[in-house]
């Protein structure tokens, strides 16, 4: 059938590259994949034991529309104790299905058709789309390696028009791994103020940083209250699976979120609240261990890519490495089927990202280390052959 019953929204949109990988790589034996943005670690044990235990008390139920007041207050201590960021737990944070959600409450709560979304790239898949469904346009500021894949306030300050309602970053960033300097992140608040623009702040991989401190962009001079921050529990604690995240911001913004939520989902999953929950309060000691595993593989795989003469940034966050794949003359489509094709590792092209992403992969090192250590002989053997 055609697409005539697809809204133009709809029909529109790009199918996300990244599942198109997956498609393929599903269908091959041996593949090592590097191509997934979750995890490899099982939510730690006693995370999992207290949403096993808040199922076993029959909290069956949904919860208030914001969330239990349990977990909000929880994360309102959680982000000022580590980021000195206050919020009121009452009005100003709600609990979502996933970070994913709270993004697109967002674009939904703060869009009018045509509003446009700077949007420093490449970046997470699911910005523009976000954007686009809720009828806005996004508007892509490319981020260079050059400059580490930082923000470049030059390029968004040129981008900004007078249908500029919102910057939306994302740091520590999806693909590239890069954390942006608090300069540029001053600077973006200076835009914000300068063209009243709304900020929002995804930092859902805030606690995956190695060797350096996240800035919490809300934690910025004069940010706070034009700032949306949106985070969630599926990469700093494992739990992708379990669809949590929130956002939290001014009152009268964070009202307009629950608007939305109110009518699309209700309440968050009720035992993921409980084990967001336990998260927070006993989650530390668990993801220190993720972490130092995360970076003994990151210091692996971005070695390793350098050393095959792939140039490599070295990332600061996430889990993600961004090799520059087109030095060996493919461009980086091609690289990725063809190193899917001959030698079963799946990576992504960094294209599916944005702007900036063009020539580029997407290497996640939230795989095992022997994973690893496969993969890069085989992208060796691979570049050896181009
Ligand atoms: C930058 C970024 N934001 C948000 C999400 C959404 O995560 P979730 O909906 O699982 O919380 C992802 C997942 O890949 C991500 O990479």
């Amino acid at each position: 059938m055609p697409n005539q019953y697809l809204s133009r929204r709809v029909a529109g949109l790009k199918p996300s590259g990244i599942r198109k990988f997956f498609d393929i790589a599903a269908t091959m034996k041996d593949v090592i994949s590097l191509g997934i943005g979750e995890p490899d670690f099982t939510t730690p044990e006693p995370i999992l034991q207290a949403g096993i235990r808040s199922l076993q008390r029959g909290e069956t139920h949904y919860t208030s529309n914001y969330g239990i007041i349990e977990l909000r207050r929880a994360l309102a201590f959680h982000l000022e104790k580590h980021y000195g960021v206050r919020y009121n737990p009452d009005n100003e944070i709600i609990i979502t299905v996933g970070g994913s959600e709270a993004l697109n409450l967002a674009a939904i709560a703060l869009l009018n058709p045509g509003d446009e979304v700077l949007i420093p790239s490449p970046c997470f898949v699911s910005y523009q789309a976000g954007v686009i469904l809720a009828g806005g346009v996004a508007v892509e500021a490319p981020c260079r390696m050059e400059n580490n894949f930082d923000i470049d306030p030059d390029q968004l300050r040129a981008a900004i028009t007078p249908r500029t309602k919102a910057i939306l970053i994302g740091f520590p960033n999806n693909p590239t791994g890069a954390v942006a300097s608090r300069e540029n992140l001053l600077e973006v608040a200076k835009m914000a103020e300068e063209h009243d623009l709304i900020v929002i702040s995804d930092e859902i991989y805030d606690r995956l940083v190695y060797g350096v401190k996240h800035v919490c962009f809300p934690a910025i001079p004069g940010a706070h209250d034009r700032t949306l921050l949106l985070g969630g529990f599926s990469k700093d604690y494992a739990m992708t699976g379990w669809r949590i995240g929130y956002a939290a911001g001014p009152e009268h913004l964070i009202k307009g979120l629950l608007r939305v939520h109110q009518y699309m989902v209700m309440s968050a999953p009720t035992m993921s609240q409980a084990a967001a929950l336990e998260a927070l309060l006993k989650g530390e000691p668990h993801v220190q261990q993720m972490v130092a595993e995360y970076d003994r593989r990151r210091n692996l795989i971005v070695s390793g890519l350098n050393q095959i003469g792939l140039p490599t940034f070295e990332p600061r966050g996430a889990f993600y490495a961004f090799p520059k794949v087109d030095v060996t003359g493919l461009d980086d489509e091609t690289f990725c089927n063809r190193l899917l094709e001959e030698e079963h590792v799946a990576i992504v092209p960094g294209n599916s990202f944005g702007l900036g992403g063009e020539g580029f992969a997407r290497c996640s090192y939230a795989t095992g280390y022997d994973q690893l250590e496969e993969a890069l002989e085989r992208i060796e053997r691979f570049v050896g052959k181009i």
